[in-house]
C-alpha cells in the first residue's frame, strides 16, 4: 500500500507539472482534452476501501473494448453521489443518454426521476448507472459478450461507492446482477444479496411507460425499499 501511495504521489506530481505546462501554452506533448481529463484523474488518492470513481473513469478512457464503441456518441459512465447509499442500475444508454452522456435523461429517465422523488430522494442523493455504458444500436438488448466486457467497470463502481442498496431496473440488470435467467416478473418484489449489498429488482421505467398497470407493483417495491432504508429521506 505504501508503494502504491508513492506511485500515486509521483503520478500526481507528474500530472500537475504536465497540466501547468499545458496551461502555459506548451505544445510539445499531447494536449488533447481527453488526455488532460485523464491526467487530472491521475493521482487522486484512493478512498479507504479502494479506488475512486475518477480512477475507474480514467481507466475506461475512450473505451474500444467491444463493438458498442463503434456506434456510440458518448460513454455514459454513471452519475450521482459517489457515496450514495442507493444505486439504481439500468440496462444501457438510449438515444438521449448517448447524446447527453448522462444516464436516464430521456422519457424513461423522467419517470425514474419521479420514482426517486416518490421515495423522498433526489437524483443527486443516489447513484445511477447501467449494465453497459454505450448505447446498443437501435436500443437492442446488450449482448452477453458486451455485458461481460463492460460489467466489471460497474462492479468496480459499486466497490468505490459502497452502497447498502441496489435497485435493479428491468430484466437485463436483474439477471446480470443475480446471474440468472428468471424473468423480472418472478424476480421482483423481494430483496436478494449481491456481495453483501441488498438488491431489489423491479420493472424498468421504459416498461412502465408501455405498461402503466405495472406501476402499482413498482410502488410496492419502492415501499419495501423505503421500509428497509435506514437513512433520512
Ligand atoms: N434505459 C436504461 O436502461 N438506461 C438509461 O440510461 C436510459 C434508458
Amino acid at each position: 500500500m505504501a508503494l502504491r501511495s508513492q506511485i500515486i504521489e509521483s503520478i500526481d506530481a507528474l500530472s500537475q507539472s504536465l497540466q501547468r505546462l499545458s496551461r502555459s501554452g506548451l505544445r510539445g506533448f499531447d494536449c488533447h482534452p481527453d488526455s488532460l481529463a485523464k491526467l487530472s484523474a491521475w493521482g487522486v488518492a484512493p478512498q479507504k476501501h479502494g479506488e475512486t470513481l475518477t480512477i475507474i473513469r480514467a481507466e475506461l478512457g475512450d473505451c474500444q473494448r467491444c463493438r458498442l464503441a463503434q456506434h456510440r456518441r458518448n460513454i455514459v459512465f454513471g452519475s450521482g453521489s459517489p457515496t450514495a447509499k442507493l444505486v439504481f442500475v439500468g440496462e444501457g444508454p438510449g438515444f438521449d443518454e448517448d447524446r447527453q452522456a448522462e444516464p436516464f435523461v430521456g422519457p424513461a429517465g423522467q419517470l425514474l426521476t419521479k420514482i426517486i422523488g416518490a421515495i423522498n430522494l433526489t437524483r443527486s442523493q443516489v447513484y445511477i448507472g447501467n449494465i453497459v455504458k454505450c448505447r446498443p444500436p437501435n436500443n437492442r438488448n446488450p449482448r452477453p459478450d458486451e455485458i461481460q466486457t463492460c460489467f466489471p467497470f460497474l462492479a468496480r463502481q459499486f466497490d468505490a461507492i459502497q452502497p447498502d442498496f441496489i435497485c435493479a431496473l428491468g430484466s437485463i440488470a436483474a439477471q446480470t446482477l443475480l446471474n440468472t435467467t428468471e424473468p423480472i416478473s418472478k424476480l421482483r418484489g423481494r430483496f436478494y444479496d449481491y456481495r453483501g449489498i441488498k438488491l431489489l429488482p423491479t420493472y424498468h421505467p421504459a416498461y412502465l411507460l408501455r405498461n402503466a398497470e405495472k406501476k402499482r407493483q413498482v410502488w410496492e417495491d419502492m415501499k419495501m425499499l423505503m421500509k428497509e432504508y435506514p437513512y433520512e429521506t
